[in-house]
């Protein structure tokens, strides 16, 4: 969903409301650089996966009701789903402990990360960001976008549609406030979909030059 190459994985990882993806424990295993926050790191494992026990069947048979909203390409059927998105959380909650206390899982929330300016080489933020247009307004898009920017040097996030399946409203305006500010702004094809119409992510890149080493 981010079309992330090999070299992507050797860059400092911002992963924005990663919640219960594997993803840091993949990279992390791999020999990569990733730092995950979320509002859930507030939760110990044990909160997390009862949580999960209690909302998957809810989602699943959700997902099979509205199958006809999806892509049934990665993901065979909704069973074939459900036990991939199972052990993923499983290895999630495998690593969470001590990615925990290595730091690698952070309780924050947008629109304020506890990162230094330019800290990442690479912010990633999905299934949140114009996924929620319906209860996240246009401002606190702004505002979550120019803090990722912030703190990292690129940014890409993804899908760029709602829920019900059609291109956020905000989209158009964030594009235009992050062009205005100096940012370059692209929309990509993604090999990832799962959502109907949700084969887009967006990239976001400071154009400021890297700031000259001017020690002797
Ligand atoms: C639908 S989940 C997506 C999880 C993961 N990115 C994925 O694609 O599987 C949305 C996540 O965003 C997190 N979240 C909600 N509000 C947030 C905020 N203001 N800042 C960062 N993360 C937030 C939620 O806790 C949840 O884990």
């Amino acid at each position: 969903m981010f079309a992330l190459r090999d070299d992507d994985l050797e860059r400092s990882i911002l992963g924005c409301g990663d919640g219960t993806a594997s993803f840091n424990a993949e990279v992390t295993a791999q020999g990569g650089k990733v730092l995950s926050v979320d509002p859930i790191y507030q939760f110990s494992a044990d909160d997390i996966q009862q949580r999960i026990r209690r909302v998957y069947p809810g989602m699943l048979s959700q997902f099979a009701r509205q199958a006809d909203q999806y892509v049934w390409r990665h993901f065979r059927d909704p069973g074939h789903l459900g036990s991939v998105r199972m052990s993923a959380m499983n290895r999630f909650l495998e690593d969470y402990p001590s990615g925990l206390q290595a730091g690698r899982y952070v309780e924050a929330s947008l629109p304020e990360l506890p990162c230094f300016d330019g800290e990442y080489d690479l912010a990633l933020c999905s299934h949140l960001l114009f996924l929620y247009s319906d209860h996240i307004d246009l401002q606190a898009h702004v505002e979550a976008v120019l803090e990722l920017c912030r703190v990292a040097r690129e940014v890409r996030i993804y899908p760029l549609v709602s829920v019900d399946g059609r291109v956020s409203q905000h989209l158009p305006a964030v594009v235009r406030e992050l062009g205005e500010r100096g940012y370059d702004v692209g929309m990509e094809r993604v090999d990832y979909q799962f959502q109907k119409g949700a084969n887009d992510m967006l990239w976001v890149r400071s154009t400021a030059a890297p700031e000259e080493n001017t020690d002797d």
